[in-house]
């Protein structure tokens, strides 16, 4: 959506960076193929990480300063990333496309099923992102990007579950494609 891109290019503008999460370095390697997908990638750290590792990587977001900034880092550090500007109701995800797909810290629930669907058999669903506790410590963050109690349990029922849990404000499912 237009408002999104506004509202992240601003944010990327002042400054602001994605980081490398610990939960992909600690699960990556459960995916059997190379073929990765980052949705909402941000500055590209996770995808940049991945394509070091031999994946070959796709990864999108709305913001145009990101993948800008993501494009020159995956320059820099010499890897090939197909970064791309795309809002995530409009990317086309494709059937049984991804060895591996990651979400971290993005919540649109209408591309739940689209995210099932775009993962090859037996891959790997990394998702990542905060739950209602987080007005605990950000009182005025806007409860439509917050995940509810089991929430990701339910949306993914039908993948096998590897890894669950809901520490404080952040939610985490590994999850597999049977
Ligand atoms: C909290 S950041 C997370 C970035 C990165 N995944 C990470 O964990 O470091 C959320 C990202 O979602 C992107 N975003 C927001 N709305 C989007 C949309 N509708 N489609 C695609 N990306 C979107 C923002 O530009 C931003 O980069």
């Amino acid at each position: 959506m237009i408002d999104d891109r506004i509202r992240w290019n601003l944010k990327y503008k002042e400054g602001r960076k994605s980081s490398l999460h610990r939960t992909l370095l600690e699960f990556y390697h459960l995916a059997k193929g190379k073929k990765a997908l980052d949705i909402a990638c941000g500055t590209g750290e996770n995808a940049i990480f991945l394509a070091k590792k031999g994946f070959d990587v796709i990864a999108f977001d709305v913001s145009d300063i990101a993948i800008k900034i993501a494009r020159k880092k995956a320059k820099y550090e010499k890897v090939k990333v197909k970064f791309k500007v795309c809002d995530a109701l409009k990317f086309s995800f494709g059937e049984e496309s991804y060895d591996l797909i990651l979400n971290f810290f993005f919540l649109e629930r209408k591309i739940f099923l689209k995210i099932i669907k775009a993962l090859k058999k037996e891959g790997i669903l990394i998702f990542e992102t905060y739950n209602e506790e987080h007005t605990n410590i950000k009182p005025n963050f806007n409860q439509k990007y917050l995940l509810k109690k089991g929430e990701l349990l339910k949306a993914f029922y039908n993948l096998e579950i590897l890894y669950y849990c809901e520490v404080r404000n952040i939610t985490t499912l590994i999850a597999r494609k049977p």
